[in-house]
């Protein structure tokens, strides 16, 4: 199933969010959801946006589309800059063949790599770091991101948010901090996660509102 939610946009492009509307039976915990295979969503360019006057910016990946409408949600909120994660090898469409690289990718801690521009961060206070639950921890492609730009995350307020398939941040959160310190980032201070099931982001709002109420106060 393809839902295109036509009245939700990041980067004036509208977002395809594969998994929304789907039951929590029929979703099976994002088992076999599909993507149009080019990790930026229907005919979508990534998603960029970058001012001269922003202080907080939304960096984020997203495979078949759930964490980018929760990142459009906070985009809306906040009025910050985005920036979309892009790798070199979009994953497939397919799930399985999806699962399958993922896997292997792990087991040979053999990590993808990101293919995009990255503007100097020097400017902003706060990152909202948006990703998706692979595995019980970070996905592949925000651990690259952060392997190659952690250090310019430096002294920064982050606050990730993720969407998932309802076990949860597992270790995500510590993860970050790891691969931060890692590479040399020091004095970074971290928000409470926001964790939002991938079928569900179009009822989340309000949580949206609150969790971005709370980072900015
Ligand atoms: C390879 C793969 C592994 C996943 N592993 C988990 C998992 O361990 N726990 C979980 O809750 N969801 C898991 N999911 C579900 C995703 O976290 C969920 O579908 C998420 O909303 C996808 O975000 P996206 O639409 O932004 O790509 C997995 C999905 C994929 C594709």
């Amino acid at each position: 199933m393809n839902i295109s939610n036509q009245n939700e946009q990041i980067d004036g492009q509208s977002i395809q969010a594969y998994q929304l509307g789907k039951t929590d039976r029929a979703w099976q915990n994002g088992y076999g959801t599909q993507s149009d295979g080019q990790d930026t969503n229907g005919q979508n360019q990534p998603a960029r946006k970058l001012t001269t006057d922003a202080k907080s910016i939304i960096i984020y990946f997203s495979r078949s589309g759930s964490t980018e409408l929760l990142a459009s949600k906070i985009a809306r909120a906040t009025n910050t800059d985005v920036l979309e994660i892009v790798m070199d090898d979009s994953y497939p469409a397919n799930y399985q063949e999806t699962l399958a690289r993922v896997n292997y990718e792990r087991e040979n801690q053999d990590y993808p790599e990101v293919k995009m521009q990255v503007p100097d961060l020097g400017q902003y206070d706060t990152v909202y770091l948006g990703y998706q639950i692979w595995a019980m921890t970070l996905s592949h492609p925000t651990r690259a991101f952060l392997s190659v730009y952690g250090s310019q995350l430096s002294g920064k307020l982050i606050a990730p948010f993720m969407s998932q398939g309802g076990y949860g941040q597992g270790d995500s959160v510590q993860q970050i901090q790891a691969i931060l310190r890692e590479q040399g980032a020091s004095g970074n201070r971290f928000a409470n996660a926001l964790v939002v099931d991938g079928n569900k982001v179009d009822q989340a709002d309000a949580r949206v509102t609150q969790w971005v109420k709370q980072i900015r106060s």
